[in-house]
């Protein structure tokens, strides 16, 4: 394992993200109201750089709603900018396929600067 600066903390705020190159591989790494998450940049689909995309909600509907759509998550869902996948930052998972989800890498935040562990 090998350990990559992402860069200060401070520099780094809430609903922020970024891609880094760290050995061979890209990684998004993201700032979800103040807990950092990263995976790889590479969806699932057709290995679009998923992390490059948006990061916003998504529409959800339930029985809790009347199975009327609803916005939700808001700043946990990254977009893939290719065909439009979305993943659930916190766990990797795909919103449309649900045996789909991406790894996490463990960051760290250490005398406030951001790290990355691959
Ligand atoms: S490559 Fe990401 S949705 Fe197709």
């Amino acid at each position: 394992m090998a350990t990559y600066v992402v860069g200060p903390a401070a520099e780094f705020p809430a609903g922020t993200h970024r891609v880094i190159t760290a050995g061979r591989v890209e990684i998004g790494v993201f700032n979800v109201n103040g807990t950092f998450y990263a995976m790889p940049n590479v969806c699932t689909h057709q290995f679009g750089p998923l992390c490059e995309g948006t990061v916003d909600g998504t529409m959800t509907a339930s029985a809790a709603t009347g199975w009327r759509y609803e916005w939700t998550r808001d700043g946990e869902i990254v977009t893939c900018p290719w065909h439009g996948l979305e993943f659930d930052i916190t766990t990797g998972r795909c919103l449309a396929a649900a045996k789909v989800r991406l790894r996490h890498y463990l960051v760290t935040v250490e005398d406030g600067l951001v790290t990355v562990t691959v």
